[in-house]
């Protein structure tokens, strides 16, 4: 037997037992003629003992440990002198009579302790041993747990875990797709599933009813904190259910999930949004409702006094930062810089103050009698020592967006953004259709699949633009943890739909032809959700970057740097695929 018990479960109460232990050299500190060692494994930290005065050689044996090595002890479990209340095994300590060196090992690259010295790039090529440290283990325990709950919150609700393949044809969801090269038919490629959504309309198809399933996705898609190339949906679909069904069903998980959790009682119903109103209030489609500081529009106010940039704007909006009047000019001025960023991209920034006395002081005095700025605090609610923060432009929604960033850096700038306070919505009635630049026609928002709002069915022929969908997101604390819809189950609306994207009819059947035909056989009404694994972990574990919750993440380039991932091919590995490697400057 290597143990007979773990580095972390002994206590005061197993004084005077003979143990067994197994583990890792966490680091070893001599004081005159004893030697202690951590030894760590995933449970815990133990303290071992070794004194020159009871066995000198074993003390000397202990000497030549170096960090990271692997042992084995045999020792009897002895009170502490000096107790460290900072660990559940603080209490005890093991006396060591037998030691048994199972591995050596190198020195680490860093220290493989809770607040180690190794930038982002060693740890992540040592990920092994970055997984050591327990601020990265503890996570993907907590993953662990959350899988766990999840399989069985949704077993208990008759739902159905069915894999689907990863090798399968485009699924286009908005971003490009990863692909792999068929051996057996040349010049054919498969794609990796950016998320399995035709396959479990498929399975709504065949009667199953309930599924689920804890998938892969990958997403050729520009990377961000919060985005991954590949990355895990807890994935959904249910037949005979209207959108509240889907969204009562989830709520109810998201609810236990944060109850088993993280012990958080959610009672209320969560908040339900209209996408125009969350845009209007917020300037975003996935609000941080943790905190106010709601945009308050100023057209009617601020327009028609001589001040051009106004005069000339279609937008102009402001939000109040409570207590802010305190910023000092030199703080405003870093302010402006920083939305004229060109990630922001705002063209400047107008202040206004609520001085102690009620009257306002603004960057715009010029323009604006004290009557005029009055009326603006009104329209605020602001009290003496705010700051009102106003941009305006253009395009509507181009300045929402920016306000939005403004207003998320003043949540961050003045503390409103507790990572242990938790504020759920839905954000409902997206539009069915964006315009995109890029490609010149309508796209949808959420997927082609998407069933559109009944009472909108006929103005799909008259003003496409404005017909909104059954999709919704759920939205937790400014991160949009999951996303779905009512999908359209008749294959002549599904046509239509194919129609308004652009495709011609031959371009759908060749994409979509086996969805089409499916739905001639019988499909039933159905919709369902996916709510991301990774951002779920990230937010109860109140990390930064969902890669934190990942056993081995790529960087922000896409790369595996453990694995030196993505790499080239050899020549033998190319022909057998009939590839020709042809990079453009
Ligand atoms: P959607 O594209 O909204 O919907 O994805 C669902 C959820 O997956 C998470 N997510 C990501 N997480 C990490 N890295 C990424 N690159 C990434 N992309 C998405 C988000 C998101 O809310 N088939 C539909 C779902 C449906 O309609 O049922 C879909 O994939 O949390
Ligand atoms: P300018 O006319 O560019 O000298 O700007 C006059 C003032 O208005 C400066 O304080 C700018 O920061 C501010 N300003 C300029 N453009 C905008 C805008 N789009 N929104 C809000 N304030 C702006």
């Amino acid at each position: 037997m290597y143990r007979t018990k773990t580095c972390g479960e002994l206590r005061i109460s197993d004084v005077g037992q003979v143990v067994t232990l197994a583990g890792w050299v966490q680091r070893t500190r001599k004081m005159g003629g004893m030697t202690f060692v951590d030894l760590r494994d995933r449970y815990g930290i133990t303290q071992l003992v070794f004194n020159a005065e009871t066995n000198a050689s074993l003390c000397e044996q202990s000497n030549h440990l170096g960090r990271e090595f692997v042992i084995q002890v045999t020792g009897e479990v002895s009170e502490r002198s000096s107790k460290n209340s900072k660990i559940p095994t603080g209490d005890i300590e093991i006396i060591v009579s037998e030691l048994n060196v199972l591995n050596s090992s190198e020195v680490p690259p860093f220290t493989i302790e809770d607040e180690s010295d190794g930038g982002d790039d060693i740890r992540m090529k040592y990920r092994y041993l970055d997984l050591r440290r327990n601020a990265v283990r503890k996570n993907l325990e907590l993953r662990h747990k959350m899988t766990m709950e999840v399989r069985r919150y949704l077993d208990g609700k008759g739902f159905l875990e069915v894999e689907t393949p990863m090798l399968i044809g485009s699924t286009p969801e908005g971003a490009r797709d990863f692909v792999v090269p068929s051996r057996m038919n040349p010049g054919c490629f498969y794609a990796l599933p950016q998320s399995p959504q035709t396959l479990k309309q498929l399975l709504m198809v065949a009667g199953f009813d309930r599924y689920f399933q804890i998938v892969k996705c990958f997403r050729d898609e520009d990377l961000r904190a919060d985005r991954q190339p590949e990355f895990t949906q807890i994935d959904c679909e249910m037949s005979f259910v209207e959108q509240d069904d889907v969204i009562n069903l989830f709520e109810g998980m998201a609810k236990h999930l944060f109850k088993e959790l993280r012990g958080v009682e959610l009672t209320e119903p969560f908040l339900r949004m209209p996408w125009e109103e969350a845009m209007r209030r917020f300037g975003s489609d996935k609000p941080d409702m943790r905190f106010g500081m709601e945009f308050v529009e100023l057209m009617d106010i601020l327009k028609g006094h001589g001040f051009s940039v106004f005069d000339e704007a279609e937008y102009i909006g402001g939000i109040c930062a409570e207590g802010a009047a305190s910023y000092t000019r030199k703080q405003i001025d870093q302010l402006t810089d920083w939305v004229k960023r060109p990630q922001i991209g705002a063209k400047g920034l107008v202040y206004a103050r609520v001085q102690d006395d009620g009257t306002v002081k603004s960057s715009v005095d010029k323009f604006y009698s004290q009557d005029v700025l009055q009326q603006m605090k009104e329209k605020f609610g602001a009290k003496p020592g705010d700051l009102i923060l106003i941009l305006s432009g253009a395009d509507t929604m181009k300045t929402r967006k920016q306000l939005c960033e403004l207003r998320l850096e003043m949540g961050n700038r003045l503390g409103l953004r507790d990572k242990n306070k938790f504020a759920l919505l839905w954000v409902v009635d997206f539009p069915m259709f964006e315009w995109s630049e890029e490609e010149g026609r309508l796209m949808a928002m959420h997927h082609p699949f998407t069933h559109p709002k009944d009472e909108d069915i006929p103005l799909l022929d008259t003003d496409p633009a404005a017909v909104r969908a059954d999709a919704y997101d759920m939205v937790c604390n400014g991160i949009e943890v999951g996303g779905g819809s009512i999908r359209i189950h008749d294959s002549k609306l599904q046509a239509k739909m194919f129609e308004i994207l652009g495709f011609t009819p031959e371009k759908a059947k060749e994409q979509f032809g086996f969805l089409m035909n499916a739905f001639k056989y019988g499909a039933p009404p159905h919709g369902g959700l996916a709510y991301g694994l990774d951002r779920w972990v990230s937010i109860f574990a109140g990390l930064d970057s969902i890669r934190d919750c990942i056993a081995f993440p790529k960087n922000n380039s896409g790369r595996d740097v453990m694995l030196d991932a993505p790499a080239a091919l050899d020549q033998k590995q190319l022909d057998e695929l009939n590839l020709i490697v042809d990079i453009k400057e």
